[in-house]
């Protein structure tokens, strides 16, 4: 997980590694499919860009790599250093890394970037030449019923909609053909849909992940979140009150060649 990069001070998203450990650690706990695409080999020097708290950093160390992380979060990175982990405080959009990697990894990260050209061309140069760049993140379709909610009830009122969803969420052939522009050949990409449990519900989903469209409301915020999650309960609830997010996941291999 890393920072947003929204410019508009008022639409800029912010983390405290407390209330990310309490209430998004499932964001690590579901990355498995991803960490073995990667497939660490012992010894290799790998990337973790957006690293966040170094819940999956830790893992990929563990497995025997190399590993670097690098995330926009100050909260999240002191996290990661009580860890023990080699981090870095950087912008995913101004990687300034040359030739170094064998690989660079990314989970639910890579949709908080919105300009993933930028980006990409700094995974390109980060990497050695046969190295691959392993992602997983929010493709197209992702809470699509969440952001929905909250850009109808923005509209009702009268507030800025267009602070219900900031991310990048592409469809596969838009990012195979944004991996191709430096040169990248796409080994495997596809959408993967992923109900995911909310155990601690919807309303702290939208405080953790969307703060900046509920503050626009000042006062009336606690009002706003009741109205989203009123529209969301027939399509995202269950009769016992459980709540489940309509995550669709993007996951890729490329490669940059030899
Ligand atoms: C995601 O991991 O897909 C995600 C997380 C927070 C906000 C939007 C998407």
């Amino acid at each position: 997980m890393t920072t947003a990069t929204d410019t508009a001070p008022q639409s800029r998203q912010t983390w405290s590694a407390d209330s990310y450990s309490t209430h998004a650690r499932f964001v690590a706990d579901l990355a498995g499919a991803v960490v073995d695409w990667l497939a660490v080999k012992p010894g290799e020097r790998i990337l973790d860009l957006g690293c966040g708290d170094g819940a999956l950093t830790r893992k990929i160390a563990d497995a025997g790599a190399i590993v670097k992380g690098v995330d926009k979060s100050p909260d999240l990175l002191a996290a990661a250093v009580a860890l023990s982990l080699d981090v870095e405080e950087g912008d995913g959009h101004e990687l300034s890394f040359d030739n170094e990697f064998d690989a660079v990894f990314s989970n639910a990260a890579l949709h908080w970037m919105n300009q993933p050209e930028k980006v990409i061309d700094g995974v390109w140069r980060a990497l050695k030449p046969g190295g691959r760049f392993v992602a997983e993140f929010g493709g197209h379709g992702n809470v699509a019923a969440i952001v929905t909610a909250m850009r109808a009830v923005g509209m009702m009122r009268g507030g800025d909609e267009t602070l219900a969803g900031p991310w990048f969420f592409p469809s596969p052939e838009v990012f195979a053909d944004m991996l191709a522009a430096p040169g990248f050949g796409v080994k495997r990409i596809g959408l993967f849909p992923r109900p995911t449990p909310l155990k601690t519900g919807m309303k702290v989903w939208l405080k953790v992940f969307r703060k900046p469209f509920f503050e626009q409301f000042g006062d009336d915020m606690e009002n706003v979140l009741q109205e989203v999650e009123d529209l969301l309960r027939p399509c995202l609830c269950d009769a016992r009150g459980n709540w489940t997010a309509d995550y669709v996941r993007l996951r890729v291999e490329a490669v940059k060649p030899a």
